[in-house]
This record gives C-alpha cells, structure tokens and sequence, in this order.
C-alpha cells in the first residue's frame, strides 16, 4: 500500500504533467501552499527555464519557488492566472474544497479567483461526501476574535483558536470544529458576512474545476 506521502507526491506529478502540456512564455502560474503543492514546486524547478512567471499564496510558497530560482511575482502586476495547482484539506464531488489547514486561505482564495483553471491535487483521504471533517480555519481581524468566535456558536460551529498562528496578512485563524458543511455555498457566504471575518475556508462559490486524486490504482481526474 502507498503511504500519504507516495500519494501526494503521485498528484503533484500528476498536477505536473497537465501544467507542463499546457506551457508557453506567456503562461502565469498561481501557486497554492502545503505539502502537497511543495511537491508540485519541486517539480516545477526541473522545467525552470520554460517558467516565465508564478504568483504565489502565500509567502512560505514564494520563499521556496525563489529558492529553486523560478521567477514570482505580485499578484497586481500580471494580466491574469493561466492555470492555478493547489492542494486542499477536504474535497466533494462538486469539487468544493476546505482549505486553509497551513493558514494561507485568504491568497489561496485570491489566486483561484483570479485563475482561469483551478487544478487541485489531493490524496484520496481528502475526498469526502460531505465538507466539515476538517476543521473549518477561519481568518480573522485580530480585534474581533471573539465577536466572530461568538457568531460561529449561533451558526453551530465549535470555534477554537489557532494558537501561535498569525497569517501572512497579520491576522489569527478561528478552525471551527463539530461543524458539517451540508450546504458549502450558503455557509460560505454567511461566515463570510460576519464583521471581523477575512474570509474562510470554503471554496463553494469558486470550487476546483479539475481535481487530481491520487489512490491506491493510480491519478484519477475528477471534473464537476
Ligand atoms: C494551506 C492549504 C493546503 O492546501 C491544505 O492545508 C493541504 O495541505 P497539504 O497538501 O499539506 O495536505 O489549504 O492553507
């Protein structure tokens, strides 16, 4: 049997040789954040010649892409994202995803929002038939932690704070557990109402369009 590892770094491969067909000097590829997409970078330094440019999500994803040589660049400088490889903590049928387990939700969110294509790369632990496993991270204004905190008991949700985190952004993440996501699109956009909220976790509203899972047979391709 294939460990987490083996099979993660089988979606980045995977992950690898899409980006790779799809290639040219104008190509901007968004760069998600975790192990999963570190795999996926590694890669991306063998073809570095061929990479013109990258926005990353997040700057422990820019720090390596840097330190392989591979060119990154500020999200206000480039025309658009051609195809944008991230992973994802959970992942279903629809391709609606929770991310944000590494804290690097808000970019992520930003970079698939401006991406054409969205190509996500999971093992298939990840796969689920409903969102909220995972506990769901929340980013928040630091000044109102525990306002938010409050309003995600009224939705039914089990905040707690991530300690010793501060994001890229400056702000501290909420992962709310005990929370099932049976309708993400609705959830999404009713903690993103919360005053204090940055944004969260669920990607319902902007989900994958492609997802690489990687099992025990192989790479499966999983379109909405
Ligand atoms: C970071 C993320 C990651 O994509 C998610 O946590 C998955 O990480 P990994 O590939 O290490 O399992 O959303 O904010």
């Amino acid at each position: 049997m294939k460990s987490q590892d083996e099979l993660k770094q089988a979606a980045a491969a995977a992950a690898f040789a899409y980006v790779r067909e799809r290639l040219d000097e104008r190509s901007v590829i968004g760069i998600g954040t975790g192990s999963t997409a570190n795999r996926f970078i590694d890669l991306l330094a063998g073809v570095r010649a061929r990479v013109t440019a990258t926005v990353a999500s997040s700057e422990a994803s820019a720090a390596r892409l840097r330190g392989h040589g591979l060119p990154v660049f500020d999200l206000n400088v480039v025309d658009g994202i051609d195809i944008y490889v991230d992973g994802a903590d959970e992942a279903n049928a629809a391709l609606q995803l929770i991310k944000g387990g590494g804290a690097a939700l808000t970019r992520e969110k930003i970079v698939a929002a401006v991406a054409r294509e969205f190509v996500c790369i999971a093992d298939e632990s990840k796969f689920v038939p409903v969102l909220g496993g995972f506990p769901l991270p929340v980013e928040v204004i630091p000044m109102a932690r525990s306002h938010v905190a409050r309003e995600l008991v009224k939705l039914g949700g089990n905040p707690v704070y991530r300690q010793g985190v501060t994001t890229d952004n400056g702000n501290i993440i909420l992962d709310v557990y005990d929370f099932a996501l049976p309708e993400p699109l609705e959830t999404e956009a009713a903690i993103n109402n919360i005053v204090g909220v940055v944004t969260n976790g669920i990607f319902a509203h902007r989900p994958a369009d492609l997802l690489l899972l990687a099992g025990a047979n192989g790479v499966r391709e999983l379109r909405a």
